[in-house]
């Protein structure tokens, strides 16, 4: 095949390769196990910075870990903090924010993005965007928390000015309701 649809990570991948270029800064809203932060040091690379975020002291030193192990950790400002603080934390206008909702991988499940924060989160973002700058989100409604999330945000970016923001909604309509889906937001 020469061409084949993937999934909405792959998607939001795809869309941050070609948004974002060496010496940018981005926003990881959503640490994890580090794997987006790294990710996004690469291509931001020695001269860009990655603000990366989460609620979890377990994710930070997780992302530490990795990022030290690339030897990367440079490039990166760690804050064990929720994204909700992003614009008190970022100053700057950025080329990229990224959020994988959800709960951390391997982890505990009861500490997932949860719509109050996220929905401040996003507002947050959607500021610090520099003008080309790319929202990218994925999310997951195969859990409760996370319809509720994929729904709200769905009705929130749905009301963004076209003026201002280009909203694209990635999912698999034959996939079943627990697909993971994209939403990419680019300011104009
Ligand atoms: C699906 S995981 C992210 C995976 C990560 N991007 C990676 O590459 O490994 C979602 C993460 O969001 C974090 N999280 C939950 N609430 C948060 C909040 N208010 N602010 C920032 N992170 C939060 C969880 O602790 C969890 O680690």
């Amino acid at each position: 095949m020469a061409y084949e649809l993937k999934s909405a990570r792959y998607l939001a991948a795809d869309i941050l390769r070609r948004a974002v270029a060496p010496g940018d800064t981005v926003v990881d809203a959503t640490m994890g196990n580090g794997h987006d932060t790294l990710f996004l040091c690469r291509l931001v690379g020695e001269q860009g910075r990655v603000y990366a975020f989460d609620v979890q002291e377990k994710a930070v030193e997780n992302t530490r870990k990795r990022l030290a192990e690339a030897g990367m950790l440079d490039r990166a400002v760690l804050f064990c903090q929720g994204h909700e603080y992003m614009a008190a934390q970022v100053k700057e206008p950025v080329a990229a924010v990224v959020f994988n909702l959800g709960w951390l991988p391997g982890g505990d499940h009861s500490v997932t993005t949860r719509w109050e924060t996220t929905r401040q989160a996003v507002e947050g973002a959607l500021a610090l965007l520099r003008p080309g700058g790319m929202l990218v989100i994925c999310a997951y409604p195969g859990h409760a928390e996370g319809d509720r999330e994929r729904r709200a945000l769905a009705d929130m970016l749905s009301s963004l000015p076209p003026q201002q923001f280009n909203v694209l909604w990635h999912r698999f309509l034959n996939a079943g309701p627990g697909a993971p889906e994209c939403f990419a937001v680019q300011r104009q």
